[in-house]
């Protein structure tokens, strides 16, 4: 297993689907070129879903065949059905995620499906993918909880992550869809979950709702995942699911490893640059702590300098 971790950038897609003001289809696509350039493993550029139930996603054909594709980075979309998972494999992405959850009410609520409905799609989307040797990444949202029904069983999440595996999904997904995990209970069931899917990547996806986002990619590192959803500034959340905000802030992330001497491959000011863009561009504030601080840093190392 590589000690290096991989950052997988979500702005353009968990970021964007949450906000309320539509983002240009030109702005996205210059953020997605730069963000291609910051050195993240995967960019997940947007969501094939029904317009009406999420506008900002309503470009996703145009924003993929906008962006530029740099070497070695991937370009992943969101796709609900095998209607999305088709289309998004006709727009060259080159990777679909496939969303479903491990608690039935949310999977209603996001993709109106029944959980069994939904994991017997799996294997037909990877089989139309498989046409084009698209791979099929499966994402299991409220795995750590859900906002209907409160705690979802880890028995019930390892049998998804099982039957994920054995669709032939190409990477498996945690997906803490409403902040609700601790440390310990991701410590627990990373370690169950790559068990089970060994050779099959597993990542995680956090959502800093309460405060704890950080604290599970560490526990979740600690447990041996290398791989990381999150969002430039920290914005995000599913419209789907009530109360639902930001994910882990991409800069704060890449800027924990770093501290902590793990590589990401990720150009820390880069990002920084890039997450102050951020405000004006939503028309509000971001989430990022390292933003914040970096700028009074830096405005106190321009006084010493001048001193
Ligand atoms: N992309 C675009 N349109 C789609 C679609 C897809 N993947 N799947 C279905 N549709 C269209 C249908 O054709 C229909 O269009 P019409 O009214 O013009 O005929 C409309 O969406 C509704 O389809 P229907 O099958 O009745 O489903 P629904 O209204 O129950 O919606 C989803 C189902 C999955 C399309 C919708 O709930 C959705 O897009 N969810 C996305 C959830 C999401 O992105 N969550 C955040 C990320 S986790
Ligand atoms: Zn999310």
């Amino acid at each position: 297993m590589s000690d290096r971790v991989q950052i997988f950038e979500v702005v353009a897609r968990d970021g964007f689907q949450n906000e309320a003001r539509f983002v240009e289809t030109a702005d996205k696509i210059a953020l997605i070129d730069a963000l291609s350039r910051t050195g993240v493993a995967k960019i997940e550029a947007t969501a094939f879903v029904s317009p009406r139930a999420v506008p900002n996603m309503r470009d996703a054909a145009q924003v993929l065949a906008g962006v530029t594709r740099a070497p070695g980075v991937v370009y992943s979309a969101l796709a609900p059905n095998l209607r999305g998972a088709a289309n998004a494999v006709a727009a060259a992405a080159h990777e679909v995620n496939v969303v479903l959850s491990a608690s039935e009410s949310h999977n209603w609520s996001n993709v109106r499906m029944t959980c069994a409905d939904s994991l017997a799609d799996l294997t037909r989307i990877v089989d139309a993918c498989s046409l084009t040797g698209t791979p099929v990444n499966i994402s299991i949202a409220t795995a750590f909880g859900c906002p209907f029904e409160g705690p979802v069983a880890p028995s019930r999440v390892l049998d998804f992550v099982k039957r994920c595996a054995q669709a032939g999904a190409a990477g498996v997904t945690l997906a803490d869809t409403i902040g609700v995990a601790n440390p310990v209970q991701v410590e627990r069931l990373v370690a169950a979950a790559m068990q089970i899917l060994g050779p099959v990547p597993l990542t995680l996806h956090f959502h800093d709702t309460r405060g704890l986002g950080l604290a599970n990619v560490y526990a979740a590192w600690r447990a041996g995942a290398r791989r990381f959803d999150a969002s430039l500034g920290g914005i995000g959340g599913c419209p789907f699911a009530p109360g639902a905000t930001g994910n882990i802030c991409t800069e704060d992330t890449v800027h924990m490893f770093a501290e902590m001497g793990v590589e990401t491959g990720v150009d820390l000011e880069m990002v920084i640059d890039l997450a102050r863009t951020l405000p004006q561009l939503l028309g509000h504030d971001t989430f990022g702590r390292l933003t914040k601080v970096r700028s009074r840093a830096q405005a106190e190392c321009r006084t010493a300098a001048a001193q």
